[in-house]
Parts: C-alpha cells; sequence; structure tokens
C-alpha cells in the first residue's frame, strides 16, 4: 500500500545529501587547485616520472599508432570485450600454473569494473557470502564490495605501531573463519601499506587457506612493481595449484600506465569444466545487466603489446624502469628524514613494495601538512612515493620534521 505524495515528495532529487569528496580522487582536485608552486601531491597512485609527469608509456604509444592505423570497425564485441587480451592477461597472471579448461578470462572497466562484478557473482551463488578483508585495506574496497552487498570481516594486517605485518594475528584471525569464506587479498605492493608478506608468511597463509577452505579472491593491481612482472603474482600461481576454487581481479592501470581508458581482468578459476562455463554465462549475463560490454581500446593496446616480441620486452623495460624509481625514491625520503628529523625511524619506508606506504603520522599532522606546506597525502598518512622527486625530497622531509618535531 502506497500513500499519495505531497508536493515535495514527488521532487526526486530533493531527499538526496551531498556526499563527502571521495578520500583518495578528492585529493586530485584539492592539489590542482592548490596555487603554492611548491606544492607536492602523494595522494592518488599514479606514476610520475622524475619531472613530476605521468606520460603515456612508449610501448602504449607505439601499439596505439598500430591500432589507428590496423583498426577497420567500432562494432560491438561483447560482454566479455576482446577475447585475445583475455587470452594474453589470462598467460600474464597465471603463466602455466592452472588448468585453463577450469579457467575464465574476462575482460573489465578496470580493477574496480572487475571487482563490482565479482562482487555480483559471489552475491549470486550465496547470498551470505563473506569477505574477509586486511585492515586496512584499500580504501575503495569496503564501499565498492560492501555497497555490492557484500558482508566484510576484517582481519588484522598492519601493526601501525611498529610498521609490520603482524602475520600471526592474521593467521589467527583467519584460523577462526568459517570454511567457504572468501579471503581478499593483495598479490603484491598492499595498498596502502606497500608492506607484503614474505615467501615464508605467504606459504603460512596459504596452509591456512587450503586447511580452511576458504576462497581465495587476490586483487593484483600493481604487477611488476614488486618484485618482477613474472614473480609478482606468486601466490596466485602456487594457489592455482592447491586450491579448487579462486577469483582473481587484475588491474592494467598502473603496470600499463592506462588509468582513464579503464582496463581490468576478471578470472574464476573453477572446480571443474562444467561449473566454469556456468560461471561464465553468470558472469556474461551479469556484465550485461551493468555496463553492457568493456571498453576496448585499452585492452586491444594491452594485447597488441603482449603479443608483440619487441614491444612486450620494452613494456617489461618500461615496468622496470618505474619499479626502480619507485624503490628510489623512497630510499632518498628515508635517508632526507633520517638527517632532517633523526629522533624519528622511517625506515619501514624501505621495506614497502609498490607506490605506497604510510608515513605513520597523525590526521592532525596530515592536515598540517597540507594547510601550511601544500603537500597533499590520504588522512591515513598512505603516500604516493611516485610524488617524490631529486627536486622536492629536500622540501618535503623539511616539511615532514616540522610536524613531528625534528629530534
Ligand atoms: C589508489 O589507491 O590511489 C589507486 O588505486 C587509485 C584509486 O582508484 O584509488
Amino acid at each position: 500500500h502506497r500513500h499519495a505524495l505531497s508536493v515535495a515528495e514527488t521532487k526526486l532529487f530533493e531527499s538526496l545529501q551531498t556526499m563527502p569528496a571521495d578520500a583518495i580522487l578528492g585529493l586530485i582536485a584539492e592539489h590542482r587547485d592548490d596555487p603554492r608552486p611548491q606544492k607536492i601531491d602523494l595522494g592518488v597512485g599514479v606514476y610520475r616520472n622524475a619531472a613530476g609527469e605521468t606520460p603515456v608509456l612508449t610501448s602504449v604509444k607505439k601499439a596505439e599508432r598500430r591500432l589507428l592505423e590496423s583498426q577497420d570497425t567500432k562494432a560491438y564485441i561483447g560482454t566479455a570485450g576482446s577475447a585475445r587480451f583475455n587470452a594474453a592477461i589470462q598467460r600474464l597472471t597465471f603463466a602455466d600454473s592452472a588448468d585453463e579448461q577450469r579457467l575464465v578470462t574476462i575482460q573489465t572497466p578496470g580493477g574496480s569494473g572487475s571487482l563490482r562484478v565479482a562482487a555480483g557473482i559471489i552475491l549470486r551463488a550465496r547470498e551470505t557470502a563473506a569477505v574477509w578483508v586486511s585492515e586496512p585495506t584499500w580504501a575503495n574496497h569496503v564501499p565498492l564490495l560492501g555497497g555490492a552487498g557484500l558482508e566484510l570481516k576484517p582481519f588484522p594486517y598492519y601493526d601501525t605501531t611498529n610498521h609490520v605485518i603482524n602475520v600471526d594475528a592474521m593467521l589467527d584471525a583467519l584460523r577462526a573463519a568459517p570454511k567457504g569464506d572468501l579471503l581478499l587479498l593483495h598479490a603484491c605492493c598492499h595498498n596502502p601499506s606497500g608492506l607484503d608478506p614474505t615467501a615464508d608468511e605467504w606459504h603460512a597463509i596459504m596452509d591456512v587457506i587450503v586447511e580452511r577452505e576458504l576462497l581465495p579472491f587476490v586483487d593484483v593491481a600493481y604487477q611488476g612493481f614488486a618484485r618482477s612482472v613474472d614473480e609478482d603474482p606468486f601466490v596466485i600461481r602456487e594457489l592455482a595449484g592447491r586450491v579448487p576454487e579462486m577469483i582473481v581481479a587484475n588491474s592494467c592501470s598502473k603496470n600499463f600506465g592506462l588509468y582513464r581508458d579503464r582496463v581490468g581482468s576478471l578470472s574464476f578459476l573453477a572446480a571443474d569444466t562444467a561449473t566454469r562455463d556456468v560461471v561464465s554465462s553468470q558472469v556474461n549475463n551479469l556484465v550485461r545487466t551493468i555496463y553492457s560490454m568493456p571498453p576496448d581500446h585499452g585492452a586491444t593496446v594491452v594485447s597488441m603489446i603482449l603479443e608483440d616480441a619487441e614491444l612486450r620486452a620494452e613494456w617489461l623495460g618500461e615496468v622496470n624502469e618505474m619499479r626502480d624509481r619507485l624503490q628510489g625514491m623512497r630510499v632518498l625520503l628515508n635517508d632526507a628524514l633520517a638527517e632532517k628529523a633523526p629522533g624519528h625511524d622511517f625506515s619501514h619506508l624501505v621495506r614497502a613494495n609498490g607506490m605506497f606506504c604510510f608515513l605513520g603520522i597523525s590526521k592532525e599532522q596530515v592536515g598540517r601538512l597540507k594547510k601550511e606546506f601544500g603537500i597533499y597525502m590520504v588522512d591515513s598518512s598512505r603516500i604516493n612515493v611516485a610524488g617524490i622527486t631529486e627536486n622536492n625530497v629536500g622540501y618535503l622531509a623539511e616539511s615532514i620534521a616540522a610536524v613531528v618535531g625534528g629530534s
């Protein structure tokens, strides 16, 4: 029974409230609008080179030129996107660790699109499904997966006092997890902490996954930014041989620098081929009800790079360069802080992988860095080390020293 709507109620938008800016994306505009020339952006996870720029990768530019010349239609492809991309990215992630007859991969609009489709499939399969997420995890994991309807359960991960991963506490929490729960893992370059388990710790985690019959749900957004493109999916490849089912969400935003083109993929490993085929039909059906099909351009560029020996080699070189620069900037900042703020230990910076790590300062200190010094980072004090350059590291370290107290 519905009552008649009053005049005020017939105005649909009137009941809406303004939402707070996104904790990460909001920083892009804040930094852009800051007139201070010495401002530094350590916010959103976008790679920058030594000149502070985010150029299109050379391998990507070359593939784009070829694509421009060779593409002869813009007709629809379908819900799963490019079959060539799907085969190439599956190979890049899994190598030959998984039985292809149990595996299906679709192209998605970025890593976020991949996670959103994964959530929908999980809920179709089990309405009451719960996903364990690291405390903390990527700020968007929670609203994205939670907003889709999944129950999230936190497990301890980052020890904010000692700046290490608390693997024992993590394992204890997972040992108490009900069988069948999902476990969201970051394959490498944990976002936001930058701290990944060691190989031994990964093995202990995998043992618990197998023992407790948890379903691994692996997010791989930084393949190549920790050790190498081939070593970074280690946990995915090991698990593929040990578990009946697994979900992998991949992003090409960072390692191909294709951020705005929205390139990602979603893979499901099923217990057998028949189940894989059912999952595949569900995924394609679900995609049709959300965005119909993914954008093609970036994914075709990725498949062109991965299929061509020369472009692939050039791309691998560019990934190595990005990784090395990130690691170099961690060392540079740690050294500069050791000089400017000798009473404080920032050595955890150099133990981190990828773009991110926590400075380990308070929200108030983060606020002061922004207000007084024009230095932007997420409230949690997560910094994107790609924003550091040889030119700004001195100012950055002095500013941090000023808010934490120099000695
Ligand atoms: C980040 O964490 O900054 C990146 O993954 C970009 C994003 O979408 O949040």
